[in-house]
């Protein structure tokens, strides 16, 4: 077993990577601040000083109550509008979501199956996997019995109290109406939706009642930006980046990793006290490929946004001591990372693992290494990331820089993919309670 405090074996293998780069030994990013600025033809024209700078460094502290949520409503920035990236996830786990769900009904025969969804959001890819399930149930059902009365289905939507439940449950409505249409003569179980705040790293549910968890696209935010990256006495460990970047120190790594074991090991511990006896659990998180933890597309998606923060350092609109107190809490962790913590926890079978990856821009399904319009997927790339990442980005820099940011991100991004194709990797993990 893994002690408190020691990365997982595979964090371990990538440490001593990290441990023979110390900060300055790589190239870095440093070289951002003698680009000059960058800023686009309408930002030139503002002068220094016109954006109001977010008052004193260390004033606003990150609440995840508060501030991590997704951008809410349904406009242009919008999560709901700027989800297409999860969509695909969401696709691409169907059949196995669809596997366990029939696998866990036929187990135990529930007269009433509990199913939750942990980070629901808001918008239609919350809604999609409340359909894949009720679908499910009803095909399987009408197999057996011709009709539904056997069971009926219970959903949950969690997420933080931030995330817009009222726009998910005034979709409710419409959702219902265009389900019992779509039914394909099939007879669908009684459904019962309800919404749950709360962080997925608490206790959520009664000892051992519910039958099926499921959650996409979550499990790589932390419940916190790690211990000791916050800069007491005025030191920040981590200055200039707001991730795992190739300057970062070792210490940094090491508390990035540390904190995603402590995590992932207590959500593991939670959701087994509340699964029944035969439950399961299909989960997709962000991940990377390599055991290299330098390496991740998520490296590559901060380090941009890091760099495109610099510029407006460089520029005079955000502080410099804002950047370097800021950190995001994410950590897209290897499958052998995911594998380690799965099995030292001893709480579940391991029924299926798989990576997947996809375009970093989400409206780009072509399968070939070219990107064809770098900067239209350099603009969709940002936006999509903006509706993840906003809320807590205002939280900490303020509003007035927003705008900005995310004009100079798209440009940052769209220069990348000229140069590589980079894709978005997602790990894939079936469980089954012990
Ligand atoms: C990228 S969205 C994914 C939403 C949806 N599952 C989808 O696939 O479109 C991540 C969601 O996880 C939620 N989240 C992050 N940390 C959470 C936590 N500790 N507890 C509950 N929800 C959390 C965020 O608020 C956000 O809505």
């Amino acid at each position: 077993m893994l002690g408190e405090g020691r990365p997982p074996r595979g964090g371990a293998t990538t440490m001593g990577t990290g441990q023979t780069s110390g900060r300055g030994q790589r190239s870095g990013r440093g070289g951002d601040h003698r680009e000059g600025p960058t800023l686009g033809e309408g930002r030139r024209s503002m002068r220094r000083g016109e954006v109001a700078l977010k008052g004193a460094v260390g004033e606003v502290g990150w609440r995840e109550d508060r501030d991590l949520h997704m951008t809410a409503g349904d406009g242009e920035t919008s999560y709901a509008k700027n989800s297409r990236l999860q969509e695909k996830v969401i696709a691409k786990v169907r059949a196995i979501l669809e596997k366990a769900t029939i696998q866990v009904y036929k187990a135990i025969l529930p007269k009433t199956m509990v199913v939750a969804d942990l980070g629901c959001s808001s918008g239609s890819n919350t809604l999609l996997f409340v359909s894949t399930i009720i679908n499910t149930i009803a095909a399987e059902t009408n197999k057996q019995h011709g009709d539904c009365d056997q069971v009926e289905l219970q959903f949950f939507l969690n997420d933080l109290p931030g995330n817009d439940f009222n726009l998910l449950f005034r979709s409710l409505e419409p959702f219902k109406k265009s389900i019992a249409t779509d039914q394909d003569g099939q007879i669908l179980p009684p459904y019962y939706i309800s919404g749950l705040p709360g962080s997925f790293y608490t206790r959520l549910f009664p000892n051992q009642t519910v039958h099926l968890f499921h959650s996409t696209c979550c499990l790589h935010w932390l419940s916190q930006v790690p211990e000791g990256l916050q800069g007491q006495g005025g030191a920040y460990v981590n200055e200039g980046n707001i991730y795992i970047s190739t300057d970062s120190s070792p210490l940094v790594v090491k508390m990035f990793q540390e904190q995603f074991y402590r995590d992932f090991s207590l959500f593991l511990k939670l959701r087994h006290d509340e699964l029944v006896s035969g439950g399961q659990m299909v989960i997709t998180f962000l991940s990377r490929k390599k055991e290299d933890v330098f390496s991740g597309d998520l490296n590559h998606l901060l380090g941009l946004l890091a760099q495109s923060l610099q510029t407006l350092v460089y520029e005079g609109l955000v502080k410099k001591e804002m950047l370097d107190s800021f950190n995001v809490p994410m950590y897209a962790p290897s499958a052998g990372e995911v594998m380690q913590i799965v099995k030292e926890s001893e709480l579940f079978d391991l029924e299926h693992i798989q990576l997947g990856e996809d375009n970093w821009d989400p409206f780009d399904d072509s399968i070939d290494e070219l990107v064809h319009d770098s900067v239209q997927s350099g603009a969709n790339v940002a936006k999509y990331f903006r509706a993840a990442i906003e809320p807590l980005i205002a939280s900490h820099f303020g509003e007035a820089i927003l705008d900005m940011l995310f004009a100079e991100y798209a440009r940052r991004i769209g220069e990348h993919l000229e140069k590589e194709k980079t894709k978005h990797v997602a790990i894939l993990v079936s469980l089954k309670k012990k």
